[in-house]
């Protein structure tokens, strides 16, 4: 057996699978985001703690024998967050996560320092880790000189659950610290951003084992000494672990609060000034990108809220299948846009509204906003060498077929919908376990899942959804400077 642990934003899952990957149970805890003012987002990473007690409490309850088999645990978390560990290895304060843009004036001053861009091969966003250490050394110098130690949110678990401070390499790709061509600490960003290789976590891949459970946890478990704890992954590169996403040309749509357009590389190609992410992915000598727009399904919710009707019901008022782009636009850029604007100032408005707009028409809107956005980030994958051929559609806004029709045809891609089952970043963390503990290859055990249908872009429609891209894009540059 094997566990996956996903350190989400809304809470943590975690998933049992047997010896040939395939799920047994899987539990869930869902935890709060504070915002204590405009911009921030914070957790305290003692909710974290008590979730995954209360879920692998629940499940030694529940699966007693199936969890004293457990040979390896994996862990996938939310990207990018500071967690600062003092000498005691104690929570210095709470958790800075990666849609808190207060240090947007830190992040475009390291993105300004030569070779800065060219050795974490991104853009330094605001959202990124290193930013978030420059605030609190100007903002909180008391709390940052009694830094010890920084890890991310799964790293922070890897440290719970084994008293070792090791981080996997997809998610330090995320820190604008990491040589992310070399997979290794760079002294020359880390001394950019006023930190040190000591307070670095040890380095391990993916699908590497960095350290053993705890005795008094995997007792309280029911779990059997000597569980092996493997690197994990960031969230994306765990995601893209679960459907198979590894080698180049092989990738997916995810339509959960951010959008995300991913795709594997065998080689490490960067173009940060095209606000790509290139990333390391959670297994040796492979790279990933992909581009990030901060609200897919978040712009929904947001329309859901100021309607009152559910995100569901406002998906049913527009069927199933597509008849051409509305006329009404909207730019999903309501906290602001990573790929390929990298404008934290930037929001979010409807063009072209007019006596007869609906409900409907705003939520068609909406849909096209989000997939004119993901077109974007396909324009800026583009540049980057990758071909797009053929996409998973995943995450919770991919159960609209209008939705995903919508982006097929403004991509010009097939997208493919898995069959039901899991295959999100639980398991793919899960897999990492599998693989660390010698349970089978990279390729036997990061399959794709089933597909249960594809949905082909709509051939007589694709100039008319081309013309209103066209439009979308031509807006940003037009309010840019009004927002
Ligand atoms: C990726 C990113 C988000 C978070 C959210 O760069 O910031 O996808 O990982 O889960």
């Amino acid at each position: 057996m094997y566990l996956g642990l996903d350190l989400g934003t809304s809470g943590l899952r975690a998933l049992l699978v047997d010896g040939g990957g395939q799920p047994v149970t899987s539990v869930a805890e869902s935890y709060v985001t504070t915002h204590p003012h405009p911009g921030w987002s914070e957790q305290d990473p003692a909710v974290w703690v008590a979730a995954v007690d209360k879920v692998l409490c629940r499940m030694a309850a529940e699966r007693p024998s199936e969890m004293a088999a457990v040979r390896g645990i994996g862990v996938s978390g939310h990207m990018h967050g500071a967690v600062c560990l003092d000498a005691a290895g104690s929570v210095v304060r709470p958790c800075i996560l990666w849609n808190d843009t207060r240090s947007h004036v830190e992040a475009a001053a390291l993105d300004a320092i030569a070779q800065v861009r060219d050795l974490s091969g991104n853009i330094v966003f605001p959202g990124f880790t290193a930013p978030k250490l420059a605030w609190m050394a100007a903002h909180e110098p008391e709390a940052f000189a009694r830094v010890a130690t920084v890890v991310l949110p799964a790293g922070y678990m890897n440290f719970h659950l084994t008293g070792e401070a090791f981080a996997d390499m997809s998610d330090s790709a995320g820190t604008s610290w990491l040589d992310v061509g070399a997979r290794d600490w760079s002294e020359v960003l880390l001394s950019a951003g006023g930190m040190t290789r000591e307070q670095m976590p040890r380095l391990v891949e993916g699908s590497e084992v960095g350290g053993t459970l705890r005795r008094d946890l995997a007792a309280r478990w029911g779990m059997s000494p000597g569980v092996s704890v493997v690197g994990g992954a960031g969230d994306n590169a765990a995601s893209a672990c679960g459907v198979g996403a590894m080698r180049e040309g092989e990738g997916f749509v995810s339509l959960g609060t951010s959008g995300v357009l991913l795709t594997g590389r065998d080689g490490y190609a960067p173009k940060p000034e095209s606000a790509v992410h290139t990333f390391c992915h959670a297994v040796p000598d492979q790279w990933y990108q992909m581009g990030v727009i901060l609200a897919a399904t978040d712009s929904l919710n947001w329309l859901s809220r100021v309607t009152g009707a559910t995100p569901a019901e406002l998906s049913q008022e527009l069927g199933d299948t597509i008849s051409g782009p509305a006329r009404l636009r909207f730019l999903p850029y309501l906290s602001g846009e990573r790929t390929p604007h990298n404008d934290a100032r930037i929001r979010g408005g409807f063009l072209n509204i007019e006596q007869a707009t609906d409900r409907r028409a705003m939520t068609q809107a909406v849909m096209e906003g989000v997939a004119f956005a993901l077109g974007d980030c396909a324009r800026a994958l583009g540049q980057t060498g990758v071909d797009l051929r053929s996409l998973l559609a995943i995450g919770g806004g991919a159960a609209s077929r209008y939705w995903v029709e919508t982006i097929a045809t403004v991509l010009g891609v097939p997208l493919d919908l898995p069959e039901a089952g899991d295959f999100g970043a639980a398991l793919g963390a899960a897999r990492l376990a599998m693989v660390g503990c010698g349970a089978g290859t990279v390729e036997e055990v990061m399959v794709r899942p089933g597909v249960r249908a594809t949905v082909e872009p709509v051939a007589a429609l694709q100039g008319t959804y081309a013309e209103a891209f066209d439009a979308y894009r031509a807006t940003y540059p037009a309010i840019r400077d009004l927002a």
